[in-house]
C-alpha cells in the first residue's frame, strides 16, 4: 500500500497522477486540513507536522510513502527527513528531474512562502545544472482560494495573474512547485500564454511511484483508495466528490492526528 499526504486538497493532483500509473495499488492519502495552509507555518511546525503524517501513514500501514506536499519536502531537504520505517519519494527531486531531462535553462519556480524560504528548489535544480537560472516566486494566496473552492471564478484568475506577472520575460518554463496550483492551471495557461511550458512534477513523481511499488513489494490489490482528512469530514467527501468524482468521495474519513509533545502542538 502507497500513502501520499498533503495539507489539503493539492495533493489530489498527485493522488489522480499515482492512481493512474497504478490502477491496482492499493493507497491510502492524508489530507491535514486542520492545518492549512503549510505554506503560512514556520519550520518548527512543518517539521512536526512531517513526523506526524508520516508516523500516521505508516500506522495505516503504508508501505512506502509517495510525498504529494512540496513545502513538505522543502523543510525536509532542510531539516532532515524522518527516520521512517519505509522508503519516501521526495517529489522536489521529481521536480528536479522533470526540468533537468528537458534541458531547461531559464526557469520560474511558484510555490508555497515556506517552501521559497528554505530556497531547497533553487538548490536542487542547480546542483543538478548550475547555469540554470531559477527565480523562486511565493504565491500565499492561491492556496486558500483552492481549498475554498474559488477555482473557477475571477478571484482565482486575477490571484494567478498576479503571481504571472512575477516571471520573468525570459522563462522558458513554470515550475508549478505546490501540488494545488496544478488545480488553477487554466488560470497559468492563460495568464502565461502558449510559449511558457507550465511543469506538474506530479507526472515525474508517478513514474517514480510506479518503480517504489515495484521495489517495496507493495502487493497489487483492490485498487482501492482511502481518503481522510485531519479537517472536516463532510466537507472533505463534498470537495473529494467536486474534484474526483463520486467513488473516492465515498472512501472518505475524519482522523484526529496526535503531534509529538516535545514538539509545540501547531
Ligand atoms: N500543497 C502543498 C505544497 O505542495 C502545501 C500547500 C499549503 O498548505 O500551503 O506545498
Amino acid at each position: 500500500m502507497l500513502g501520499l499526504f498533503d495539507s489539503g486538497l493539492g495533493g489530489l493532483t498527485v493522488l489522480r497522477a499515482v492512481r493512474a500509473a497504478l490502477p491496482d495499488e492499493e493507497i491510502v492519502f492524508l489530507a491535514d486540513q486542520a492545518h492549512v495552509p503549510y505554506g503560512d507555518r514556520s519550520e518548527e511546525e512543518l517539521v512536526a507536522l512531517l513526523h506526524a503524517n508520516v508516523a500516521w501513514l505508516e500506522a495505516a500501514g503504508a508501505d512506502a510513502i509517495v510525498m504529494a506536499c512540496n513545502t513538505s519536502c522543502a523543510v525536509a531537504q532542510r531539516h532532515g527527513w524522518p527516520s521512517a520505517g519505509v522508503r519516501i519519494l521526495d517529489l522536489i527531486e521529481s521536480a528536479a528531474l522533470a526540468v533537468t531531462r528537458r534541458g531547461l535553462r531559464d526557469i520560474a519556480v511558484i510555490a508555497t512562502a515556506a517552501t521559497v524560504r528554505t530556497g531547497a528548489y533553487g538548490h536542487a535544480l542547480r546542483s543538478r545544472a548550475p547555469a540554470m537560472k531559477v527565480t523562486e516566486i511565493a504565491a500565499p494566496a492561491l492556496v486558500p482560494l483552492v481549498e475554498a473552492g474559488e477555482i473557477e471564478g475571477e478571484v482565482a484568475r486575477r490571484a494567478v495573474a498576479e503571481v504571472c506577472e512575477r516571471v520573468p520575460s525570459t522563462c522558458e518554463a513554470v515550475l508549478l512547485a505546490c501540488t494545488h496550483f496544478p488545480v488553477l492551471d487554466a488560470h497559468f495557461a492563460t495568464a502565461l500564454g502558449p510559449n511558457v511550458l507550465r511543469i506538474d512534477p506530479a507526472i515525474v513523481q508517478a513514474e517514480r511511484a510506479v518503480a517504489l511499488a515495484i521495489e517495496a513489494g507493495s502487493p497489487r490489490g483492490s485498487g482501492r483508495t482511502r481518503c481522510v482528512t485531519t479537517g472536516d469530514g463532510v466537507r472533505f467527501a463534498a470537495q473529494l466528490e467536486m474534484m474526483l468524482g463520486p467513488d473516492l468521495a465515498r472512501t472518505s474519513e475524519a482522523v484526529r492526528l496526535e503531534y509529538g509533545r516535545d514538539r509545540r502542538a501547531p
